[in-house]
């Protein structure tokens, strides 16, 4: 099993490239599945999740083809699985976001049920009453989700709690349906917008994606199209809190500025330079060592959750004490206990983490235990004093191209061992 090795100190500096969301790139691949003639998407990651969703299409007898420019091939005009498996499932939640579009297109679906994950119970509740509302009858039987409905109806959901796949897979399920469908409280994370973009370039009608309250008019079918995928801000995110935290400089080209609002004002809050630019961001440090922000997750446009373990990290080493409340998910701390083998100083009270800054953290072995959470790792890493190994970097390969790469073009002085 694969680790990283980071002997921390460098201040990081130079420019890297942002790479296309993973989070818009797998709910966009699973929409494949409506169309009735090839798509072809582009500036898709080459991440261990997108191989899993292509993975999952071809086994339903998606042909898939890829050049080695990002672009990827997709031809769902025939399908004739409608399964996801569970040992595909299973490593990959997201495999829930073909649900909608099988039972739209084909009148029946078998997903596994995704089971509980390192971050909390996660359920899918949210998914199956609004397939129900649209009139499909739904079973839960051997640990899968079976859906039919000879064709959906357009239906009016009200989502309890604001679901980002639930939104996704809704909406792709509702272009097909009969009548219109309307999604309130619905995600207004700026990868839904991007969904109901590729979708609209097939032909679906769907108005209000990027607003809490989604219109869709379903069409009879949905043809081909192209689509280029938007770029990752939790990417971004995550190298900028790199630089911040190494007193560095850097430029991330490809990237844009409008979809991380929240987390570029937390990153001034804690003194960091930036400038931006149109598809740019630059964030000077100046060498100085971060100030400690109290951060609070919520669904978009407010602070990421997905960012919260990189905020950990950085107020660890911050000049102050800083909090971080996690309201999105329950147990998404485990980066705490690692962080705290670091020589960070952290109390978690119910959903809070207080943090009082040390000046250096000291490095140690540490263990991945989520995405998001071996991030925040490889930033308290590139910070230390000493050489950090990190262990379990699958975690780490699900959502960050090439991260050691990226990194080593800023400097850092990081390897992957076996
Ligand atoms: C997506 C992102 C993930 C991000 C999360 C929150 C993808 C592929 N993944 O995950 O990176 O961390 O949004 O921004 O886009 N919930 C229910 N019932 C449901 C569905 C959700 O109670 O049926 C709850 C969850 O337990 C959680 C909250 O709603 O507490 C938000 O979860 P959700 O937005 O659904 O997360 P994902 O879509 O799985």
């Amino acid at each position: 099993m694969d680790k990283l090795l980071i002997e921390g100190g460098v201040p990081l500096a130079g420019t890297i490239t942002i790479s296309g969301a993973k989070n818009a790139a797998l709910p966009i691949l699973a929409g494949t599945l409506l169309a009735t003639r090839p798509v072809t998407i582009s500036n898709v990651p080459h991440l261990k999740d997108v191989a899993t969703t292509l993975t999952l299409l071809q086994k339903m007898g998606v042909i898939v083809t890829m050049d080695d420019r990002l672009n990827v091939e997709v031809n769902a005009a025939e399908v004739r699985e409608r399964r996801a498996p569970y040992e595909l499932v299973k490593t990959m939640r997201a495999s829930i976001l073909v649900l909608g579009p099988l039972v739209a297109r084909f009148g029946e679906a078998y997903v596994s049920l995704p089971g509980g994950c390192a971050i909390g119970a996660r359920p899918v509740n949210l998914h199956v009453d609004g397939l129900r509302a649209m009139g499909a009858a739904v079973d839960v039987e051997n640990g899968f989700i079976h859906a039919r409905a000879k064709r959906l109806h357009g239906a009016h959901i009200v989502f309890d709690t604001v679901t980002v796949t639930g939104t996704e897979n809704l909406m792709m399920a509702a272009t097909l349906a009969d009548g219109k469908t309307v999604l309130e409280n619905a995600a207004r994370e700026p990868e839904v917008t991007d969904l109901a973009r590729f979708l609209m370039g097939l032909g679906a009608r769907i108005q209000g994606a990027g607003t809490s309250t989604i219109v869709i008019e379903g069409v009879d079918a949905l043809g081909g199209g192209e689509h280029r995928v938007l770029p990752d801000r939790i990417e971004t995110g995550t190298y900028l809190v790199a630089a911040a935290m190494t007193g560095g400089k850097v430029k991330l080209n490809k990237t844009d500025p409008n979809i991380l609002e929240a987390v570029l004002g937390k990153l001034r809050e804690a003194g960091a330079n930036l400038q931006l630019g149109d598809d740019w961001i630059e964030l000077d440090m100046q060498g100085k060592r971060p100030r400690a922000v109290n951060i609070r997750t919520l669904p978009y446009p407010a602070f990421p959750t997905d960012m919260q373990a990189q905020f950990c990290a950085m107020n660890a080493m911050a000049d102050g004490v800083g909090t971080v409340t996690e309201t999105v998910f329950e147990n998404r701390f485990q980066h705490v206990l690692e962080l705290q083998r670091m020589g960070a100083d952290i109390r978690i009270e119910h959903n809070m983490a207080i943090i009082t800054g040390i000046p250096r953290l000291t490095a140690a072995p540490v263990m991945a235990t989520d995405l998001r959470a071996s991030a925040g790792l490889v930033l308290a890493g590139l910070a230390a004093e000493g050489e950090t190994l990190v262990d379990r970097i699958y975690h780490v390969d699900r959502g960050y191209e090439r991260i050691e790469e990226k990194l080593q073009q800023l400097g850092a002085r990081i390897r992957r061992v076996p």
